[in-house]
């Protein structure tokens, strides 16, 4: 690594796309900076009171002038809205295909789960040339999960669900930081992104402090919180089924429609009054207060497999 260095390595897909919006950002502003504030300072120079130029050359119009610096300025300000509006989408949505790691932040550590089953702390292992989608949510006040090499941050809320991802491209260890103030240790709140070569990953999975896999400790939280009484099978009680219904919109009372995704299903089972199924009553308890955030991400993992592997209506 060079003793000066202006960037972080780039060490994601995504990296290069940020870098170079912000190289062409700072050329564009470059050179409207150079053809503006250049012949301002030579102009005050020479046109400062007392000095002998000639001042009597009369102002003369020219439409072709004015509407050029008009429309050239503002074609290239609408490309680079443009570009930057493209480089935003492909890094708020995550391709469909990408590896799903869960994120609990709190005061100062970060918690993660990955889908088959692994646990760590202030660290993230991740395959080399896959994107990658976190799942995250704060237990107390808000974090920022930032990876410098991958120009990704993403503020980590209470109470809701944010996500970001990235594609590593290149193996190594990076920087992993809390970039929101949260307390007395924020600056403490660190860690490391290793990216591995897959098989090396795939091995990683299985060694180690190694849990049963999401979906598994879904399917048994389902069970054992009662869910599956009214939700599953022939339960006295009338409640709408499950299956098939993540990432799908599902009508609402009132509201119309909503999408089934992780912050609707968190809010049904911690908020159940909120937006109640159409044509369904109000009679689930909520569960705030008895599940824990990992509790509340592996059952939505559960229910997203159950969507996956068992379409029934
Ligand atoms: Cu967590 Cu700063």
């Amino acid at each position: 690594m060079n003793a000066f260095q202006l960037f972080p390595e780039q060490a994601s897909s995504g990296a290069r796309e940020v870098d170079w919006l912000t190289f062409g950002l700072v050329a564009v502003t470059g050179f409207y900076f150079l053809i503006v504030f250049l012949p301002l300072v030579y102009f005050s120079v020479r046109y400062r009171v007392g000095s002998k130029a000639s001042r009597e050359n009369p102002a003369r119009g020219s439409n072709l002038i004015e509407a050029s610096w008009t429309i050239i300025p503002a074609i290239m300000s609408l490309g680079l809205f443009g570009w930057g509006a493209a480089v935003y989408f492909h890094l708020r949505k995550a391709p469909a295909d990408a590896l799903r790691v869960n994120v609990v932040a709190k005061q100062w550590m970060w918690k993660l789960q990955h889908a088959e089953g692994k646990r760590e702390i202030n660290e993230l292992h991740i395959p080399i040339g896959r994107a990658v989608r976190l799942i995250m949510t704060s237990q107390d006040v808000i974090h920022s999960f930032f990876v410098p090499a991958f120009r990704a941050k993403q503020d980590v809320i209470p109470g809701t669900y944010t996500s970001e991802w990235f594609k590593p491209t290149r193996a190594g260890e990076y920087h992993l930081f809390c970039a929101e103030y949260c307390g007395t240790e924020h600056s403490q709140m660190i860690g490391r992104v290793v990216v591995m070569q897959p098989a090396e990953y795939q091995r990683w999975l299985t060694v180690g402090n190694v849990d049963v896999s999401m979906v598994e400790s879904g399917r048994r939280l389902f069970t054992q919180l009662g869910c599956s009484g009214c939700h599953m099978g022939s339960g006295s009680v009338r409640a709408p089924r499950l299956e098939g219904i993540f990432g799908k919109p599902v009508p609402v009372q009132g509201d119309g429609f909503v999408v089934a995704d992780e912050r609707y299903i968190r809010d049904s089972i911690l908020m159940p009054a909120a937006q109640i199924s159409a044509g369904y009553e109000n009679l689930m308890p909520t569960f705030k207060g008895h599940i824990t955030e990992s509790d509340l991400m592996q059952l939505i993992e559960y229910l997203r497999i159950l969507s996956a592997d068992a379409p029934r209506p």
